[in-house]
């Protein structure tokens, strides 16, 4: 794959509504966890929030092509060994490989400053409501809003994923499936190695130079510490 192939330009299609309509939330101007840029997403036509929720359906039934290689069944057996004894397991857990749980950057050691981004919503953050799901689009005036309930989640987990008060802020565990198909890795896509794991190192050295980042090498990067410091 070339790398202009990995940033397609998106033209509007004719006939189909853009998804870049914006409605008030009840909420409005504070911000979030349902809306932390304070607005949401929904086009004229369509129920508040009905495309988002339609687009969510549709990415969870979506599965990877199987990869043309495959390694044997030993291979793979030793691997999800090493997997579990790594404890990889702890964290990339039950069926799509994630517990959900947002991990502090301080403890996960990746690139830490994404994790910090939406700090400063903090100064403006409230209490999570929407319109009602039968609500049209344009919101007619006196629209019924209601809360989100948030009171059954972690506190502590709230405060890691927007970096709240004095937490750094974290990266949400990852899961694992379709990885042959994803590199580069990580929440910044900063983890990139070529086929030739020698010379071709890090975006500079793939996708800038026109060459697809390798998922097997990509992935030892993951993992061998020398390759990684590299
Ligand atoms: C403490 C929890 C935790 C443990 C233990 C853990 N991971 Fe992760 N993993 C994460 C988090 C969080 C991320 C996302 C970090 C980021 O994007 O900066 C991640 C990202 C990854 C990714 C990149 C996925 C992608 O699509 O970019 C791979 C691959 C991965 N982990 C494999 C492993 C393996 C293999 C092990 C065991 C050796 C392991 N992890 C152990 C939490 C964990």
């Amino acid at each position: 794959m070339k790398p202009s192939q990995f940033f397609a330009k998106v033209d509007p299609t004719p006939g189909v509504p853009g998804v870049n309509e914006m409605i008030k939330p009840p909420s409005f101007p504070k911000l979030t966890m349902m809306a932390p840029d304070g607005l949401y997403i929904s086009s004229p036509g369509y129920k508040v929030g009905e495309q988002v929720n339609a687009m969510a359906a549709y990415q969870n039934t979506i599965v990877p092509p199987a990869g043309k290689q495959q390694a044997n069944g030993r291979t793979l057996k030793m691997g999800q060994e090493v997997f579990k004894r790594a404890q990889c397991i702890s964290c990339h857990a039950g069926d799509a490989f994630t517990n959900n749980r947002v991990v502090p950057s301080t403890v996960i050691g990746t690139e830490p400053s994404r994790a910090a981004a939406l700090k400063k919503t903090g100064n403006m953050f409230g209490p999570a409501s929407m319109y009602a799901p039968d609500t049209p689009v344009p919101v007619p005036p006196g629209a019924k809003a209601v809360a989100v309930p948030t009171g059954h989640l972690d506190p502590e987990q709230i405060k890691l994923a927007f970096a709240h008060g004095d937490s750094p802020g974290g990266y949400k565990v990852k899961g694992l499936i379709g990885l042959l198909w994803t590199a580069p890795y990580l929440h910044d896509g900063g983890v990139a190695v070529g086929p030739d794991a020698a010379k071709q190192i890090g975006i500079p050295g793939t996708l800038l130079q026109g060459v697809a980042p390798d998922p097997a090498n990509s992935l030892r990067a993951l993992v061998d510490k020398q390759l990684r410091q590299k």
